[in-house]
């Protein structure tokens, strides 16, 4: 069992919690935050569900995230901390000689993600991006039909990720786009990370978006083409009143199927292929959540680096991001 210990107890940081307390590769010996009543296990409000109150029994509660990486009964951290903090976090742990899983985005810039790359240099520790959706039993599924090619070569797809508005934060960091990046850092990153570790950097992308004062982007269409791939669009948003409810999702065009995923319908993927029929395939157990968590504490237990999510890749996606917001800034100010 890995003795893991979580930085961060707010929306999360719980999730993140509530789901390591079923792992049998982990124990979490250790959490942390500055607030005190987020010590307590309770469940902290956000855009998707975290399942009831988690008992603390027996794990050390630290109101600062130094304080944890002090602890010697941790060994791995989970860094679920708002975002313009994992550059100062991710460097601490490293220094403490801790396996690092951080929450995405990697950096709030990709120009700090290249100095964390740099410091990390040769670590010969696990150091991994929680980019969840690359874990997620449903775009597992796609990733699949699209290695594989079983249904010929993808043509086209779009994804979608619609939030309200996040106004639950921690100070409030998450609206504040010098802190978190704003929606399109923090929420459309997902579909961004999820097309870039399957294509790679697009070779033209176009984007138009929705700028709110002092809160960056908060709704955008970006569009990309790949010289020998598909041509992909991608929304994403969180303009939304407080009842809207959460949704993601994606559409792919293959020469001889459709696939489709909306999860406010379900949580299957609906394949249709050519030849007529609709099928929904059984998907791996678990979530995105909990299926990182086996693959950081395995690639821990097994000496292997976290290919899979490597901070590289993760900061791909970020420097993807933020070719998008340069091209919505352009025509914004055009
Ligand atoms: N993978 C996903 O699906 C997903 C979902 C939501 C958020 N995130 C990411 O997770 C990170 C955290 O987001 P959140 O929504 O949980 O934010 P949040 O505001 O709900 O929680 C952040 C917590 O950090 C605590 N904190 C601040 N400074 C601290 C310190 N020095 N030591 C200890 N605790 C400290 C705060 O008290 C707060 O409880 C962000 O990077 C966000 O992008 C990922």
């Amino acid at each position: 069992m890995i003795k893991i210990g979580i930085i961060g107890q707010g929306f999360i940081g719980k999730m993140h919690l509530a789901t390591l307390r079923q792992s049998k590769l982990a124990t979490v010996t250790a959490v942390a935050d500055r607030e005190p009543s987020n010590l307590e296990g309770k469940v902290v409000a956000g855009n998707i569900d975290v399942s009831g109150d988690i008992s603390l029994e027996g794990v050390a509660r630290y109101e600062e995230g130094d304080a944890l990486l002090r602890d010697p009964n941790v060994e791995a951290v989970l860094i679920a901390l708002p975002t313009y903090m994992h550059k100062e976090y991710i460097l601490k742990a490293a220094e403490k000689g801790k396996h690092i899983l951080c929450e995405k985005p990697l950096t709030l810039t990709s120009a700090e993600g290249r100095e964390v790359l740099e410091a990390l240099n040769g670590y010969d520790r696990v150091f991994m991006s929680a980019q969840c959706i690359r874990f997620w039993p449903v775009y597992v599924e796609a990733r699949n039909y699209i290695r594989s090619g079983v249904y010929g070569k993808l043509l086209s797809a779009q994804f979608t990720r619609q939030s309200c508005k996040p106004t639950w934060s921690w100070q409030n960091w998450l609206l504040d786009g010098a802190k978190s990046g704003g929606a399109l850092l923090d929420l459309h990153i997902h579909d961004v990370d999820y097309v870039n570790y399957l294509f790679g950097m697009p070779d033209q992308v176009e984007a138009i978006g929705c700028i709110v004062p002092r809160e960056d982007v908060s709704q955008v269409n970006a569009y990309y083409r790949y010289a020998n791939g598909p041509v992909v669009a991608v929304d994403g948003g969180w303009m939304h009143p407080a009842d809207f409810p959460f949704r993601m999702g994606f559409r792919m065009e293959f020469e001889q199927a459709t696939l489709e995923f909306d999860s406010r319908i379900d949580a299957n993927l609906h394949v249709y292929p050519a030849g007529g029929g609709h099928l929904t395939p059984d998907l791996l157990p678990g979530d995105g959540y909990s299926r990182e968590h086996e693959y950081f504490l395995r690639s821990i237990m097994e000496g292997n680096k976290a290919e899979e999510a490597s901070p590289e890749s993760a900061l791909a996606s970020v420097a993807l991001v933020e070719r998008e917001r340069a091209a919505i800034r352009t025509v914004a100010t055009a």
